[in-house]
């Protein structure tokens, strides 16, 4: 079965073609970062706009990547959300309207269930079940990942998702977004042990996260500066990442022993954080669990994990009638399984 995948539930469209003989065929994404940068966050108005223009020429290029033409394609999955909803829209109606034309069942997918299972994409893949950390711009979640559409969500921000965390506090000390890979860039020049940021909700038991403090830590921390120099600037990015990852790390480490899990499987755009992949995978060694990313390309928004989530739905019998939609807000915890 061949099923092309379309992502547009925020500032990436993205366009991929999975096979279930022989895996990803290929994929494009097209990122529209530098069209928010000047506003300094994604204007939902303008992201559904960009993803109307780009949708078909990357559809287009995509299928000729592969070598395909369009009675090659099996089924259709789009993101159907959580997400911005004009964008969304955009990927869930083209997705529909296609697989009409085409004569072929379309699937709505979830965009977390996408982030998920994007390292099956990988291999060595894991296997059901396992813990999933999942770090994005809109979400911070520990779930327990038993089987396709069966995710019991275990822990959570109470606050700002971790991506955001990232975002904002980057938006503090001055760079430009979007703010968790720059700030991560400017941690590479920061010294350890300068500052000391704390953990959040690690001192009391629970897998609840909480990060929109830290924003503060860092506000201080900055403002309180007589002479803000270049080096005092990474030196602060530096003890936020740390203290972050530590977070995160530790979060994992105790919904691993409540579990008993095995596998811990790393999802989402903070997945791409170099710290991060470092830190839990010298956890895995410890607790002797296995770690799992995606490469990073795939953890932050692409077509190719809703490819592949659609194809595990369209398999196990899921599809949507003509009628269609898009949900903005959907948690996973209401995913029914295959
Ligand atoms: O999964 P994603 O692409 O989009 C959402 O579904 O939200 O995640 C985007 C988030 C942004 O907040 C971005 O700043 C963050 O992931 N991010 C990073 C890194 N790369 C992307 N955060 C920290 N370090 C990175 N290297
Ligand atoms: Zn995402």
């Amino acid at each position: 079965m061949r099923v092309l995948g379309i992502e547009t539930s925020c500032d990436e469209t993205g366009i991929a073609v999975y096979d279930s003989e022989q895996g990803l065929l290929a994929h494009q994404v097209f990122s529209q970062i530098e069209l928010h940068a000047q506003y300094g966050g994604v204007v939902p108005e303008l992201a559904s706009r960009d993803h109307v223009r780009r949708i078909i020429p990357l559809l287009t290029q995509t299928l000729t990547d592969a070598d395909l033409q369009r009675q090659d394609i099996d089924g259709i999955a789009y993101t159907a959300g959580p997400g911005l909803i004009g964008a969304l829209l955009v990927g869930a109606t083209v997705g529909r309207s296609l697989a009409w034309a085409w004569q072929v069942p379309a699937v709505g997918v979830h965009h977390m269930e996408g982030h998920v299972l994007a390292a099956m994409l990988e291999t060595p893949a894991p296997e059901f079940p396992f813990l999933a950390l999942l770090v994005s711009g809109g979400h911070s979640q520990l779930v327990q990942v038993t089987g396709l559409g069966q995710y019991e969500i275990l822990g959570e921000s109470i606050d700002d998702a971790a991506g955001e965390a990232f975002d904002k506090t980057a938006k503090l000390l001055g760079l430009s977004y979007p703010g968790g890979p720059a700030l991560a860039k400017l941690a590479q020049q920061g010294r350890t042990g300068r500052y000391e940021f704390p953990r959040p909700m690690t001192q009391k038991a629970g897998l609840d996260f909480s990060f929109s403090g830290l924003k503060t830590y860092v506000l201080n921390t900055w403002q309180a500066q007589t002479e803000p120099d270049e080096q005092t600037r990474a030196d602060i990015a530096l003890a936020f990442e740390e203290a972050v990852i530590d977070t995160l790390a530790i979060k994992c480490q105790r919904a691993l022993k409540q579990t008993g899990l095995k596998q811990l499987v790393i999802a989402g755009g903070v997945g791409a954080n170099q710290r991060l992949r470092t830190q839990l995978a010298e956890l895995g060694q410890k607790l002797k669990v296995k770690v799992f990313y995606p490469r990073p390309e795939f953890c932050t928004d692409n077509g190719a994990m809703i490819a592949y989530a659609g194809y595990l739905r369209l398999s196990s019998g899921a599809s949507e009638p003509l009628t269609y939609g898009a949900r903005p807000r959907w948690s996973m915890a209401d995913l029914a399984g295959a």
